[in-house]
């Protein structure tokens, strides 16, 4: 008995939710196999695609985590060969660990006598994810395996929201040819945040939130901006400053860094969608910086 699952990439934080936003983007993903095999445990066979350097070892490895929690927790008396085939780039922010433990679990999901909810099925890819970023977050997790974009109150019992986004609305993504580690992009974060720019931050999530469940694009646009990871994070990709400045003088509502980065994305509506994507390409060549973009809608 064999399944297979798609799952797509994901944009972690969404410029205004730090570990708690995030939004598939299903242009892009990684693909899981897993097949029953009669022991206990978790073996992988092959991975394939984008990134091939990545630990065999099930414990190391997202997806082989995420279902070997499965075999553990739920006490298994078989267990699971996976493959696994990478589409999403080793390092980009786009939440290529989050994908592989989901299409991980939601394979081997498929082949239990008696499926898990969607939320039971998020705690494991959770302990996938938490090998590749030592860090237990969201924000890639829920998007990936619920679609569109998600909102996340909780950890330990998360409480999972898809929030609609205006029909109109597309996301521009950019990716340039390098790689940033999670795990340091995480460490450069100050562990302070003063009074003013929590106050800031706060109001622009609202702001954000409110403006995609009433379809206000020019709420969005005035709260579309992070103002306490993302002055952190631009120094670790090149470019970033007219890169955010290409996309915002063609029409973006919005643009900041995908997840960790170094991948950059924008909000903007369908009409301007090429301009901001070509701006956007443009700013990283200014830099010598080449770079692969997409087009996607959020659902
Ligand atoms: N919220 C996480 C971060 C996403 O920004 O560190 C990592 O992909």
């Amino acid at each position: 008995m064999a399944a297979t699952a798609f799952a797509p990439a994901s944009i972690g934080n969404v410029a205004v939710g730090f570990d708690v936003l995030g939004h598939s983007f299903q242009s892009i993903g990684d693909k899981v196999t897993a097949r029953r095999v009669a022991t206990p445990g978790v073996k992988i066979t092959a991975i394939t695609g984008t990134t091939v350097d990545l630990p065999l070892d099930a414990e190391k490895n997202t997806a082989g985590m995420a279902v070997l929690s499965m075999v553990r927790d739920l006490q298994l008396d078989f267990g699971f060969e996976i493959s696994i085939e990478k589409g999403i780039p080793l390092g980009s922010g786009l939440g290529g660990s989050a994908a592989s433990a989901v299409a991980g679990v939601v394979a081997a999901n498929a082949l239990l006598p008696k499926s898990l909810t969607l939320l039971e099925q998020l705690k494991f890819a959770l302990k996938g994810e938490q090998v590749a970023s030592g860090s237990r977050h969201v924000d890639n997790i829920a998007p990936s395996l619920f679609g569109g974009l998600v909102l996340t109150v909780g950890i330990d019992n998360p409480n999972v929201k898809q929030i609609p986004v205006p029909p109109t609305v597309r996301c521009v993504l950019v990716h340039p040819h390098m790689v940033l580690n999670t795990r340091e992009a995480r460490s450069i974060l100050s562990k302070t945040v003063s009074l003013s720019d929590v106050i800031w931050q706060t109001a622009n999530i609202s702001g954000f939130i409110t403006g995609c469940f009433t379809g206000d694009l020019q709420l969005i646009r005035e709260s579309l901006e992070d103002v306490i990871i993302e002055p952190q994070r631009q120094v670790l990709i090149p470019g970033f400053q007219a890169v955010k400045q290409g996309a915002m003088s063609n029409g973006a509502l919005g643009c900041s860094i995908s997840g960790a980065g170094p991948t950059i994305f924008a909000w903007c509506e369908h009409e301007h969608a090429e301009r901001v994507r070509d701006a956007m390409v443009a700013g990283f060549r200014s830099v010598q910086m080449e770079s692969d973009a997409w087009i996607s809608t959020l659902d």
